[in-house]
C-alpha cells in the first residue's frame, strides 16, 4: 500500500514561506509531503505562481487544528501570534518546525517542554544560521562531544559592512549604505548593527551547545556603530581583522581571596573582535555566515555559509520537516536537549587582551600620564603607536592579557584625564586557544 504524504500546515509565506513552497513542489519531495493549507496575515496580497491560492487562508488556528495536519511549520517571526499558535500546535500533538529566533531566544524553554511533554518534535535549525546545518551537527553529530567554545559570525549584514570597511577603507555609514542598497541590510538596521538578531543566535546556539537554558537578556552584546576607518586600518596593519563575534565559552572566575580556585561560569556574548587574519573566520567575507566549534577531542571545526535569504533558509526548514516526518512514521521524536539553569559569567570577569585607541593633546608629558592610568589599574601595555592627527595626536594601543574589569576602570580613568580628548574604540583581541 502506498504511504500517504505527511500534511504540512504553514504558517506564514513570506520571503522563506514562499521558498519553501516552492522546495516543497519539487521531485520525490512532492511524493512524501503536501501542503494541505497556510496561513497568511494579508489574502490580498499578490503572491508567486507556484503558491495555490486556494490553500491561503486568514485564519491560522485553523491550519493548525485540520486533521490532516500532522508538522505545523511556523514562518510568520516575531513573538506573538508565533508563539501562542506554536504552543497550540505542540499542545494539540502537532511537531512544529521554526525559524522564529526572536521567539525561541526568549522563550525556548517554555517551547522545548511543551514539545517533550506532548512527545513531539520541536526543531529549529533556520533560526541561528539559515542554511548551516548547525543544530543538527550539535545534537546529533557532537552529542558526545565536549564543547570547549563557539565562536559564530551569525549576522550576515553586519560582516558584509565590516567587510567593506576592511576592504575598501570606507567608514561605517558609507558601508552601511551599500549593505542597504543591495539588500543585505533592513532600513531600519538596529537590530542587525547593535548585534541584537547575533545575541539572539548566541543564545540558541549557547543552549544547544552547552545545554543551558539561556535567554536573549543573558547575552552581554556591543554593535559595531562605534568602529572607525582608523580602528579597522589599525588593526589590519597589526595582522587582524574586525569581526562581529558570537562567543560563548566556559570561564574561570576570578579567585577571591578566600577562595582556592574560582567557579566556572558560561560567557555567552556578541561584540566585536580582531580576529588574526590567519584565523579561519578571518576569511568569511561578504554577508555569509560561520560557525567554528572547539571540541574537546574533535578539535576544530567550521561550518561556513548562507545565514540568510529565502531559499537558503527554507532548505534549512525542509531538512526539519523531513526529519519530523521521518520520526512521526516511525512513532519517534528527536533527541531531545537538555537546558540546564547555568551561572553565567559577567563580562567584567573574562580576561583577554585588547585593541585602544586615544585621541589626546599633542604635549610633552602625556604619554607618561596616560601610561600611568594603565599601570594603576593593572594593565599591562604590549605595544603602543603614536599617530599625528589634525587635532593632536592619537595613541593606539595592544594590551598584554587583562582583567576586564581592570579595563574598564582603564577606559573610565583615561576619560578623566585633561589630556585626553577622546577614549576611542575598545576592541577585544581573539587568540588562536585562549583569548
Ligand atoms: N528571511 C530570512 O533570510 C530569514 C533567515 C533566517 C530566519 N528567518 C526567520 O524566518 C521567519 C520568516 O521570515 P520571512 O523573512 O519569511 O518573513 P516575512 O517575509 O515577513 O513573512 C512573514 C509571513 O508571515 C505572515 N504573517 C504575518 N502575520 C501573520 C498572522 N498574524 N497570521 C498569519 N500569517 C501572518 C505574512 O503574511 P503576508 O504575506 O500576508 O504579509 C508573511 O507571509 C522569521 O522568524 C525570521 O526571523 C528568516
Amino acid at each position: 500500500m502506498e504511504k500517504m504524504p505527511v500534511g504540512i500546515g504553514l504558517l506564514g509565506c513570506g520571503n522563506v514561506g514562499s521558498a519553501l513552497v516552492r522546495l516543497l513542489d519539487k521531485g520525490d519531495i512532492k511524493k512524501m509531503l503536501e501542503i494541505k493549507a497556510i496561513a497568511v496575515n494579508d489574502l490580498t496580497k499578490k503572491r508567486p505562481d507556484f503558491v495555490h491560492l486556494d490553500l491561503l487562508s486568514d485564519d491560522p488556528q485553523s491550519v493548525i487544528t485540520r486533521d490532516d495536519v500532522q508538522i505545523v511549520v511556523e514562518l510568520i517571526g516575531g513573538i506573538e501570534p508565533a508563539k501562542s499558535l506554536i504552543l497550540k500546535a505542540l499542545n494539540a500533538g502537532k511537531s512544529v518546525i521554526s525559524g522564529n529566533k526572536e521567539l525561541l531566544a526568549n522563550h525556548g524553554m517554555e517551547l522545548a517542554n511543551a514539545a517533550n511533554k506532548a512527545g513531539v518534535d520541536l526543531l529549529y535549525e533556520a533560526s541561528v544560521a539559515g542554511a548551516i546545518p548547525l543544530v543538527r551537527l550539535l545534537r546529533e553529530s557532537l552529542a558526545g562531544e565536549e564543547i570547549v567554545r563557539v565562536l559564530g559570525i551569525v549576522n550576515g549584514t553586519t560582516n558584509y559592512i565590516l567587510t567593506q570597511m576592511t576592504e575598501f577603507g570606507i567608514d561605517f555609514k558609507n558601508a552601511l549604505g551599500q549593505a542597504q542598497n543591495l539588500g543585505y541590510a533592513e532600513r531600519d538596521p538596529e537590530a542587525d548593527i547593535e548585534g541584537m538578531d547575533a545575541a539572539s543566535k548566541a543564545s540558541i546556539l549557547a543552549s544547544i551547545a552547552f545545554g543551558a537554558d539561556v535567554v536573549f537578556d543573558d547575552v552581554f552584546r556591543e554593535g559595531i556603530t562605534g568602529l572607525e576607518t582608523y580602528d579597522i586600518s589599525y588593526a589590519t596593519k597589526m595582522g587582524y581583522v574586525v569581526k562581529l563575534l558570537a562567543i560563548i565559552e566556559m570561564v574561570e572566575g576570578p579567585r577571591s581571596s578566600t577562595e582556592s580556585g574560582g567557579t566556572r561560569k558560561l560567557s555567552v556574548r556578541v561584540h566585536p573582535a580582531l580576529v588574526s587574519a590567519d584565523h579561519p573566520l578571518a576569511s568569511v567575507r561578504g554577508p555569509f555566515n560561520a560557525i567554528f566549534i572547539e571540541g574537546e577531542a574533535a578539535g576544530d571545526l567550521m561550518l561556513y555559509g548562507k545565514g540568510a535569504g529565502g531559499a537558503p533558509t527554507a532548505s534549512a526548514v525542509l531538512g526539519d520537516i523531513l526529519d519530523a516526518a521521518h520520526n512521526i512514521s516511525f512513532g519517534a521524536s528527536s533527541r531531545n536537549l537538555k537546558r540546564e539553569t547555568v551561572d553565567f559569567a559577567p563580562v567584567n570577569d573574562i580576561t583577554t587582551r585588547y585593541y585602544l585607541a586615544l585621541d589626546v593633546i599633542d604635549e610633552p608629558g602625556v604619554l607618561a600620564e596616560v601610561a600611568k592610568v594603565f599601570g594603576m589599574n593593572k594593565v599591562s601595555i604590549s605595544s603602543m603607536e603614536q599617530v599625528e592627527t589634525n587635532e593632536g595626536a592619537r595613541l593606539v594601543f595592544f594590551t598584554h592579557v587583562a582583567l576586564e574589569k581592570n579595563l574598564q576602570a582603564t577606559k573610565r580613568d583615561l576619560g578623566n584625564l585633561s589630556v585626553v580628548k577622546k577614549v576611542g574604540s575598545i576592541i577585544r583581541i581573539l587568540d588562536g586557544g585562549q583569548e
